[in-house]
C-alpha cells in the first residue's frame, strides 16, 4: 500500500507496528475539524498565489463531498490510512485527482493535528459546560421546592449545627460555577490557530494566518511556530477541569449514597436511577452514584497519564503526543453520561424531611446556647467552657441537652435563666445565620436569586441533545 510519506522508503512496515503507529482507530473523531482546517488551508494558499482559484474550487468542492461522506457515515477507510489526516487527503486526491495534491503544501501533520484537537476541544468544553448548566439548573430548581427543610450539618462527618437542605443543595451549585468559569477561560486560550506553523519553523509561503483564524471562528494566531506544535497545555488542562468536575462530582456522590442508607434515610432514589441485587430482593442500590464516585478515578489517571506523557519531551512535535486523543476522548464520553445521570438523579430523588428533621439533635444547638451567654455578657472562650460542661453533664445524666433540668444549668452558672431553653429551636438557629452566604431562609432566597443570575448570565453555546432537553435541559 502506498503511504503519504513513502518516498524515502524502499522497504514496507512491519505489520504490526502499522497497528502500532496509526491513529485512525480513535482519531477519526476529528474528522469534520480536519476537514474544516483544510477547507480554510485551501483558501490561504489561494490567496498566497500557491494555487489558482480553480483549483481552490476544485479542492473545496472535493473537501465537501467529503464532509458529506464523514457526516453520512459513508467515508470509506484504505488500509493505507494512517490517521484521519492522510485518510482525507487521500480520499480527496481519488476525488479530485492531482490537484488534491497540491493542499498538504506549505503545511505538516503537526500543525494539521494541533488545529484539528483544538477544534475539537472547543466542541467539547461546550458540551461540558451546557451539561454542567443542566446540573445547576436541576440543583437550584431542588433549593426552591426543599425551601424550609432542615437536616443536619456535618463537619468531620459529625453532627454539627443544622441547616437548611437548600443551602446544602445549593453548596453543590458553586464549585459548578467555578468549573464552568474555568472552562470559559480555557476556551479563551484554546481558540488560537496553530496552522501556518508547518512541522516547526514556520510556512515559507505568504499565508495570511489571521485570514485563517478568522475563517475557522479562532481569535487569535500562536505567536511562536515551535510552541505551536509542542503545545498540549489545553488538552491538560481540559482533563485537569473534567478531573475536578468529576471530583465535585464524586462529593456529592459520596453524601447522597450515605443519605440514602438505612441508618440516614434521608433521601429514596428513583426508580429510574437505581438498581437491585442479584441475590437480596430487598436491596435497591444507589449504583449511578457509585460509578459517579468511581469514574472520578478514572479521569483523574487519565490527566495523569497525559502530564506524564508531556514531561520528558524534548522540543517540538514527538509521536508520543498522539497518546493525548483517547484520554481526551473518554473523559468527555465519561462526563456527557455522567452529567446528565447525576441531573436525573437530582431531579427525580425522594426527601425525606421527616427523618432529616428526626435526625437533629439538640446537642448541635451547643453553639447557640454558648451564644446566648455571649448575649448576656460573658467572653466567648468562658462560654464555650462552660457549655461543655453542660453537654458533658447531660450525658453524664443520659438526657438530651434541650432536657437537662433548669437547675442543673444554674448550678454551672447563674447566668443562666429561664429562657436558655428557648434557645432550642433548630429552625431559630438556622434563621440566626442571616449573613450573606448563611444559612437563613433569607440569605438562601438571596442565594437562589444570585444562582438563577449566574445561570442568566453564563448561557451555553451548544444546545443539549434534544433527549435531554425533553428530559428538562432548557439548552440556553
Ligand atoms: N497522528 C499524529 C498525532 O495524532 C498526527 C501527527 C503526526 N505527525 C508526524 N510528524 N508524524 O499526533
Amino acid at each position: 500500500m502506498s503511504k503519504l510519506w513513502g518516498g524515502r522508503f524502499s522497504g514496507g512496515l512491519d505489520p504490526i507496528a502499522w497497528e502500532y503507529n496509526a491513529s485512525l482507530p480513535f482519531d477519526w473523531r476529528m474528522a469534520e475539524m480536519d476537514v474544516r482546517g483544510s477547507i480554510a488551508w485551501a483558501k490561504g494558499l489561494m490567496k498566497a498565489g500557491v494555487i489558482t482559484l480553480d483549483e481552490q474550487h476544485q479542492i473545496v468542492k472535493g473537501l465537501t463531498d467529503i464532509l458529506a461522506e464523514v457526516r453520512g457515515g459513508q467515508f470509506q477507510h484504505a488500509p493505507s490510512d494512517e490517521d484521519v489526516h492522510t485518510a482525507i487527503e487521500r480520499r480527496l486526491t481519488e476525488l479530485t485527482g492531482p490537484v488534491g495534491g497540491k493542499l498538504h503544501t506549505g503545511r505538516s501533520r503537526n500543525d494539521q493535528v494541533a488545529t484539528d484537537f483544538a477544534l475539537w476541544l472547543l466542541d467539547a468544553i461546550d458540551r461540558v459546560d451546557a451539561y454542567l448548566k443542566l446540573v445547576q439548573t436541576t440543583l437550584v430548581e431542588r433549593a426552591e421546592a426543599d425551601m424550609g427543610i432542615l437536616l443536619p450539618g456535618y463537619t468531620h462527618f459529625q453532627q454539627s449545627q443544622p441547616i437548611l437542605l437548600s443551602h446544602w443543595w445549593l453548596s453543590h451549585f458553586w464549585p459548578l460555577a467555578r468549573d464552568r468559569q474555568r472552562l470559559a477561560q480555557l476556551r479563551e486560550r484554546t481558540a488560537v490557530l496553530p496552522l501556518g506553523s508547518g512541522a516547526i519553523a514556520g510556512t515559507p509561503f505568504p499565508i495570511d494566518r489571521k485570514f485563517l483564524a478568522n475563517q475557522l471562528g479562532l481569535k487569535a494566531i500562536t505567536p511562536n511556530s515551535i510552541d505551536a506544535v509542542s503545545n498540549r497545555d489545553s488538552a491538560a488542562e481540559y482533563l485537569f477541569i473534567a478531573a475536578l468536575v468529576a471530583v465535585h462530582f464524586s462529593r456529592l456522590s459520596e453524601m447522597l449514597i450515605l443519605y440514602t442508607s438505612g441508618e440516614f434515610g434521608f433521601i429514596e432514589l428513583s426508580d429510574a436511577y437505581s438498581t437491585g441485587s442479584s441475590l437480596m430482593p430487598q436491596k435497591k442500590n444507589p449504583d449511578t452514584l457509585e460509578l459517579t464516585r468511581g469514574k472520578a478515578g478514572t479521569v483523574i489517571g487519565r490527566l495523569t497519564g497525559v502530564l506524564a506523557m508531556l514531561k520528558g519531551l524534548p522540543s517540538a512535535y514527538d509521536k508520543d503526543m498522539q497518546e493525548d486523543k483517547v484520554p481526551v476522548f473518554e473523559t468527555t464520553d465519561t462526563l456527557c453520561l455522567m452529567l446528565p445521570v447525576v441531573a436525573g438523579v437530582l431531579k427525580t430523588l425522594t426527601v425525606k424531611a421527616e427523618r432529616m428533621q428526626a435526625a437533629l439533635n439538640p446537642a448541635m444547638l451547643s453553639t447557640d446556647v454558648a451564644d446566648y451567654l455571649v448575649r448576656k455578657g460573658l467572653p466567648f472562650r468562658e462560654a464555650h467552657s462552660l457549655v461543655g460542661k453542660v453537654v458533658l453533664r447531660a450525658q453524664q445524666t443520659g438526657v438530651r441537652l434541650d432536657q437537662l433540668p433548669l437547675e442543673e444549668f444554674q448550678a454551672l452558672s447563674p447566668v443562666f435563666e429561664a429562657d436558655v431553653l428557648e434557645v432550642f429551636d433548630f429552625a431559630a438557629s438556622a434563621a440566626r445565620r442571616d449573613v450573606p452566604g448563611g444559612t437563613s431562609p433569607a440569605a438562601v432566597q438571596v442565594q437562589i436569586q444570585q444562582a438563577r443570575n449566574f445561570l442568566q448570565v453564563h448561557k451555553v453555546r451548544s444546545a443539549l441533545p434534544p433527549s435531554e432537553t425533553a428530559r428538562g435541559g432548557d439548552g440556553s
